[in-house]
């Protein structure tokens, strides 16, 4: 008999964290990128969803992966970038609730700060998985930058205060996680990834770390949760903002965690004055390495299979609800029963 190939779509990773800990700085380094550069006083106000394919990540990781003989299965990750700020809670909130896995980023000069607690809650309550990126290596008192090198072989090269700094800073952030309950553990010592959160020293400025963090989150979804990311044609879509665009008018961005949309495809989505149904006019996507809130940069296509950020053109979408999901009805679908489950969002 013939066995089935199981497809798998990109994990969706959520980056969360206190303001300013560097989290849109982490995915401009991945990317390539100065996204963070281009915010109104660096404060990120937005989710902002990258594709990651996963040729670059290979690329980006190359020497490390080698050594320790990494098989990629996934085609890539969907990185979703959150606000830090407190007032974006909402959006906090939005971004962890529809991913698989998160990166919560502290910054370790600082350790837990207020929304680092809050984005642990959130987590916690969703039983969502996750690594920390101590992020900011860099500040570490006399810290020799090792520009874009693995972790551990950065770290040999520093003189003996800035490792005892580094040291003593763990464990800062190791006795205040266990505070909030939480097992932590640098992640090359840790033998226990089920009960214990890896730790990934990281810089965003000099590159310490970036190719661990990567491999960190790949090794983790491949070997714990890969049948989490089986693609399915069974839709799964989460509606994240509703937008005015010049030359498109109102559009919804979603992302599209499994299943595909294509164009002219009959859709339903939560209104505020009760179910809105349309046809999807345009389907826009960022290209990869790029991120959904830079607006020039949209590629439009016909169809768009999980996992990915998608901007949606289509009229009548000015009272649609953030944060609900949105359905497409097939030619034997009962679009009455699909308004009413749309209505109970
Ligand atoms: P919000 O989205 O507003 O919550 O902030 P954020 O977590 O995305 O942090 P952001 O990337 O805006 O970085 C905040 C500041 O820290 C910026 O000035 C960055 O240049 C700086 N920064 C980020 N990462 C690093 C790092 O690894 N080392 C150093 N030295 N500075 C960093
Ligand atoms: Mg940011
Ligand atoms: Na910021």
């Amino acid at each position: 008999s013939v066995v089935e190939e199981k497809v798998y779509r990109s994990p969706i990773i959520c980056i969360l964290g206190h303001v300013d800990t560097g989290k849109t700085s982490l995915l401009d380094k991945i990317r390539h990128t100065n996204v963070q550069g281009g915010e109104a006083r660096g404060i990120t106000q937005q989710i902002g969803a990258s594709f990651i394919p996963v040729e670059n990540i290979k690329e980006q990781t190359k020497a490390f992966a080698e050594k320790v003989k990494m098989e990629f299965k996934l085609p890539g990750l969907l990185l979703i970038d959150t606000p830090g700020h407190e007032s974006f809670n909402n959006l906090r909130s939005r971004g962890s609730g529809l991913c698989d896995f998160a990166i919560l980023v502290i910054d370790i000069m600082h350790g837990l700060e207020a929304q680092t607690i809050e984005s642990i809650n959130l987590l916690r309550m969703r039983k969502t998985p996750f690594i920390v990126a101590l992020n900011k290596v860099d500040r570490i008192y006399d810290w020799k930058p090792c520009v874009n090198t693995e972790f551990k072989e950065a770290i040999k090269l520093q003189s003996r205060a800035a490792a005892q700094e580094f040291d003593s800073k763990v464990k800062e952030t190791i006795a205040a996680l266990a505070g909030q309950e939480l097992n932590a553990e640098l992640y090359w010592r840790n033998k226990d990834i089920k009960n214990y959160v890896s730790l990934v020293p990281t810089s965003a400025h000099t590159g310490e770390g970036i190719s661990d963090l990567m491999l960190v989150v790949m090794q983790l979804m491949q070997k714990r949760m890969i049948e989490k990311v089986v693609f399915t044609e069974q839709l799964q879509c989460t509606l994240l903002e509703v937008k005015v665009i010049e030359g498109y008018g109102t559009t919804i961005d979603v992302i599209l965690v499994n299943g595909s949309l294509n164009e002219g495809d009959k859709i339903v989505v939560s209104g505020f004055n009760g179910p809105i149904e349309t046809t999807i006019r345009s389907l826009l996507t960022p290209p990869p390495l790029r991120e959904s809130r830079i607006k020039s940069q949209y590629i439009q296509l016909k169809s768009i299979r999980a996992a990915m950020g998608v901007k949606i053109v289509a009229p009548g979408l000015e009272k649609a609800v953030p944060g609900t999901s949105l359905y497409v009805v097939n030619d034997d679908d009962d679009i009455e029963k699909i308004k009413a489950d749309a209505k109970k969002e």
